[in-house]
């Protein structure tokens, strides 16, 4: 047997043991230290500090129904446009081969396919669809067919599911066009390279994570949805998901790739300061979109002066 047959073996039975392990999905990951090097708890606070003191946000978590309503028409365009974006965009190979090493680096997007689907398995184990009508699930079809965008299908069922358990008439209400949600849009399908894209997408997880956590942890908010809760949110609070190895989580994926996309500097050091910069970019263009979502469908009576 050659050293290269060998070596191949040896490499499918390492990808064959980890469908198993319990950690597998760290092996997925270029870097295991992506936490600390994008400074999460940083990231993390901020992402929400935006959401806990957006007076929008608050309006939802005190039960407000029509800011509830408006938030889920205003953000509807843009949890449906989430999917096929993620699945429209080329990853480039090449960038990845040339920093990691062709052999380590399609070793990692092999391992990376799988984990993804290890996750989605797992999500919906816990949060199914069976949960859904057969029209909410087809409501939720995409034609996307890459791995990348398929759990965010399932989410987009949960958005629309929530938005039925809201109100029974949902699917028939107008929707007015939001500026900032188009530009929110826009922004992540053009990002110009693949750290900003991927950073962007990190922004998304962490929004997504800090409205679920504060919204889901208010009994006003929940009762508002037939069932007494949202689906969406309760999915996307990281306290749902105990046990979990943050590094592997969406959020974790797409740091990882936004880190490893990212050019080495000069002196051959890691320059995690553009991908960083694109999360907080993101975070900020969210929060503009959520005040445009009031502005538009949702604004408060003006005080008289
Ligand atoms: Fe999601």
């Amino acid at each position: 047997m050659s050293e290269h047959v060998a070596a191949e073996m040896g490499e499918r039975r390492k990808i064959h043991r980890a469908e198993e392990a319990p950690d597998f999905a760290l092996e997925s990951l270029f870097h295991d230290d992506n936490l600390e090097a994008f400074g999460d708890s940083e990231l993390r606070a901020e992402a929400r500090r935006i959401i806990r003191n957006n007076p929008f946000i608050q309006r939802l978590h005190r039960g407000d129904r029509d800011a509830i309503l408006a938030h889920w028409i205003g953000f509807e365009p843009f949890v449906v446009a989430f999917g096929p974006i993620i699945d429209r965009r080329k990853m480039p190979r090449q960038i990845l081969y040339d920093k990691f090493g062709h052999g380590p680096a399609r070793e990692k997007l092999i391992q990376k396919a799988r984990a993804e689907r290890q996750l989605v398995r797992a999500e919906n184990a816990q949060f199914p669809l069976e949960e859904m009508t057969i029209d909410e699930r087809v409501d939720s079809l995409e034609d996307g067919t890459r791995q990348m965008g398929k759990e965010e299908i399932q989410h987009k069922g949960h958005w629309l599911a929530d938005g039925k358990r809201l109100r029974r008439d949902y699917r028939t209400l107008e929707r007015p066009y939001v500026q900032g949600v188009d530009e929110l849009i826009k922004v992540v399908k053009n990002s110009p390279d693949m750290p900003f894209f991927f950073g962007l997408l990190g922004a998304t997880e962490y929004m997504a994570e800090e409205t679920g956590e504060f919204l889901n942890s208010s009994p006003a908010f929940r009762v508002q949805f037939e069932g007494d809760f949202s689906r969406w949110m309760r999915l996307h609070a990281p306290s749902t998901h105990k046990g979990r190895d943050f590094r592997t989580t969406h959020l974790g994926g797409d740091l990882d790739l936004a880190r490893a996309y990212t050019p080495l500097n000069p002196d051959r050091t890691e320059n995690v300061e553009y991908p960083k910069a694109a999360v907080l970019a993101g975070m900020k263009i969210f929060e503009l979109a959520t005040n445009d979502v009031e502005a538009t469908l949702a604004p408060l009576p003006r005080k008289a002066a």
